[in-house]
């Protein structure tokens, strides 16, 4: 029941149309089924100085406290910090579709006198879960491998409304090989609009000249109008300059929603007119989730475990990947099969040449030896001729004949007769 349309000029696949349903249109709901199903396991990292809302901005960002709230404290205390790097996990849902997340908290740099390494541990923990990946994959039953893997690392920069701290860049430098960076203006509330467009200016002209390489928005051809819309729309907000709050605040309009109150008034998280914090979520959430999912599993991890591997000697060795390749081997034993028929041909060439040799000299040999028997025969007779012309010439001049000689006369006037 297949009719063949005109075919495609671009390439030589030929179309065509289906005159009954043959089903594979439901391809796409068996890969969502599947999906939803599996659920999805999605890391989070957050990097950046000590109190500029990396805490506050994740609970926000996905709708929960995953941070367990902090105590009110009173004035005089100290607000606890990030000491170590911490990994807290949580499962959420969503109509049905279920996401495993994990936010990776690290602690906040810059508050030492020396920060040179700070960006050390960091570093080594994005490795190790490559680490870990890298080992169950080589496990012999890879069927369960849990996705650690660091998928998008918010980095935020404090907003000073300048450019980019030479620590920050170091930062970036070090990270940008092995995480998907996404930059942020913590606390965008503290700016106004037009700082906030200056500083972003300024940041992304510093990260261009230091070949820092931040997640790029993929650019969607061919796709329909409001896909590229709001891949652009993403695109054109980067750094976000964003606003966190876990608290929901009464508007003077009076709308209840989750912002920060302040005396002149409502500063509103979910309000793009406010921040770019819905626009932030989007990319990470709703838009590029998969994409930051697979440019760290094809590109960033690729990448690293080559190196890895390289590093540790492991190169593309011919004699295991034989074993693990008929074809080469067959090639391989043809190779020495046509050299030993090769060896065998010359052999054998070299024999023959011997014996040619042999049998030539000897028929020179004895070609020798005929001519030299048959020059002794020609001398022989040449020797009798003349004996015999010399008696020819006596008998002629009647000069008589030795009685040996006479009876060569007789024979001789015999013959003549
Ligand atoms: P560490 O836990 O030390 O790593 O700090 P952190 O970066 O996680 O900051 P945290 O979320 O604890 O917030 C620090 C302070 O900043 C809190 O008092 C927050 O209420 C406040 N804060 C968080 N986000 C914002 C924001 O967007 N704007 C303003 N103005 N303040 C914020």
């Amino acid at each position: 029941s297949l009719v063949p349309t005109a075919p495609s000029t671009a390439s030589n696949i030929i179309r065509k149309k289906l005159m009954g349903y043959v089903g594979f249109a439901n391809l796409p709901n068996q890969v969502h089924r599947k999906s939803v199903r599996k659920g999805f396991q999605f890391t989070c990292m957050v990097v950046g100085e000590s109190g500029l809302g990396k805490s506050t901005l994740v609970n926000t960002l996905f709708n929960t406290t995953l941070y367990p709230p902090k105590e009110p404290l009173p004035p005089s205390a100290e607000r606890p910090k990030t000491v170590a790097i911490e990994s807290i996990g949580a499962d959420i849902e969503e109509n049905g579709v279920r996401l495993h997340l994990t936010v990776v908290d690290t602690p906040g740099f810059g508050d030492f006198v020396n920060n040179d390494d700070s960006w050390k541990p960091i570093v080594e923990n994005i490795e190790s879960r490559f680490d870990s990946y890298l080992e169950q994959e080589n496990r012999v039953n890879r069927t369960k491998i849990v996705d650690n893997r660091v998928h998008a690392c918010l980095y935020f920069i404090q907003p000073t409304g300048h450019s980019l701290k030479q620590i920050d860049i170091e930062f970036m430098r070090r990270l940008h090989t092995k995480v998907n960076l996404i930059p942020i203006i913590a606390k965008a509330d503290t700016l106004t609009d037009e700082e906030v467009a200056d500083f972003k200016q300024r940041i992304l002209a510093d990260i261009a000249h230091h070949d820092i390489h931040i997640f790029q928005a993929p650019s969607y051809e061919n796709e329909d109008e409001e896909t590229m819309t709001e891949a652009e729309e993403i695109a054109s907000k980067i750094p976000f300059a964003v606003v966190g709050s876990d608290t929901i605040v009464n508007t003077p309009d009076g709308r209840q929603v989750r912002g920060r109150a302040y005396p002149w008034g409502v500063v509103e998280v979910d309000n793009e007119d406010h921040c770019d914090f819905v626009k932030l979520r989007q990319m990470l959430v709703r838009t590029y989730m998969e994409e930051l999912r697979e440019y760290t599993n094809d590109w960033l991890y690729e990448n690293w475990r080559t190196q890895k591997l390289l590093s540790m000697g492991v190169a593309q060795d011919s004699s295991v990947f034989k074993e693990i390749n008929p074809a080469a081997r067959l090639q391989e034993e043809r190779i020495l099969h046509e050299a030993k028929l090769a060896k065998m041909e010359a052999e054998m060439k070299m024999v023959f040449q011997q014996k040619v040799q042999e049998k030539e000299s000897k028929l020179k040999q004895s070609e020798e030896e005929l001519y030299a028997r048959h020059k002794e025969m020609k001398d022989a007779l040449e020797k009798q001729r003349a004996e015999l012309e010399d008696k020819k010439r006596r008998i002629e001049s009647g000069r008589p004949l030795t009685p040996e000689k006479a009876s060569t006369g007789r024979k001789k006037g015999f013959l003549r007769t």
